[in-house]
């Protein structure tokens, strides 16, 4: 059950391609090489750019978004398949503020799913429940229903594919998170889930990542926890200190 640790980077509406570049040079000076595999998901306008800087490193890249379509009509969208040819690796879907800001359900972001794996992405799918959510004790059911809605009916080597980032909405940018053993909690529901779906295998492979305010403060306790094999981190990734903090803390 040797799942290798996963830091992503989403740097969300942030960094121009030189200001990527910089981060990537900056980065490689405060770490060194570990068994920590490393994703930076960058603006699709500094994609290019950040490919070219990670030729010589063992990082790798992803997008935070893509659409459901291989190619098309869709004026000013980007395709998986056009992610896969500019050097992407991984591409976020179900970010909770695209289904939030944007109105994306769990039915497109399935469909997104799908063209990601057909299109050679691992995808990185992200569940969480909001604060009202919480409150009213559906968190399991909520996160169930998203992660059934990804999986069910997919082969078990697409959902080994996959990566799930449980991230609870109300954690994301606010500096609040759950426990670790909240956060472990949930990964082990979702680990059960996939088991359920997609057989053992399936679930032993996955990768369960947590998101919301994760910081070089908090992260270690995260990473200790046994179904919690990551971190999505947003705010404190825009930073290489900040960012090569959490890698650090989920370094074996
Ligand atoms: P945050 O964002 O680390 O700034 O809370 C995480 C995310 O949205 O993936």
């Amino acid at each position: 059950m040797a799942r290798q640790p996963l830091v992503v980077a989403n740097w969300k509406m942030h960094k121009t391609a030189a200001e990527a570049t910089d981060f990537v040079e900056r980065l490689a000076v405060t770490l060194l090489p570990g068994s920590v595999q490393i994703v930076l998901c960058p603006s699709f306008t500094a994609i290019p750019a950040v490919a070219a800087a990670l030729e010589k490193r063992k990082w790798q890249l992803g997008a935070q978004n893509c659409h459901a379509a291989a190619e098309g009509a869709y004026t000013g969208e980007v395709s998986a398949p056009q992610l896969k040819a500019a050097g992407c690796e991984y591409v976020i879907v179900g970010h909770s503020e695209r289904r939030r800001l944007f109105g994306e359900t769990d039915a497109d972001v399935r469909a997104k799913l799908e063209a990601a794996l057909a299109a050679g992405l691992r995808p990185i799918v992200c569940v969480g429940e909001t604060a009202e959510q919480r409150a009213a004790g559906e968190t399991e059911a909520v996160v169930t229903e998203q992660v059934r809605a990804a999986v069910s009916g997919l082969a078990p080597e697409q959902v080994r594919r996959l990566v799930i980032a449980y991230e609870p909405v109300w954690a994301i940018g606010t500096g609040q998170t759950p426990t670790a053993a909240d956060a472990q909690a949930v990964s082990a529901v979702i680990r059960r889930l996939v088991g359920e779906l997609a057989g053992p295998d399936a679930a032993a492979a996955v990768p369960v990542l947590y998101g919301g305010s994760v910081n070089g403060d908090n992260a270690a306790a995260f990473a200790a926890e046994p179904d919690i094999d990551g971190a999505l981190v947003g705010g404190a990734s825009l930073q290489p200190l900040g960012f090569s903090a959490v890698v650090r803390a989920f370094a074996r």
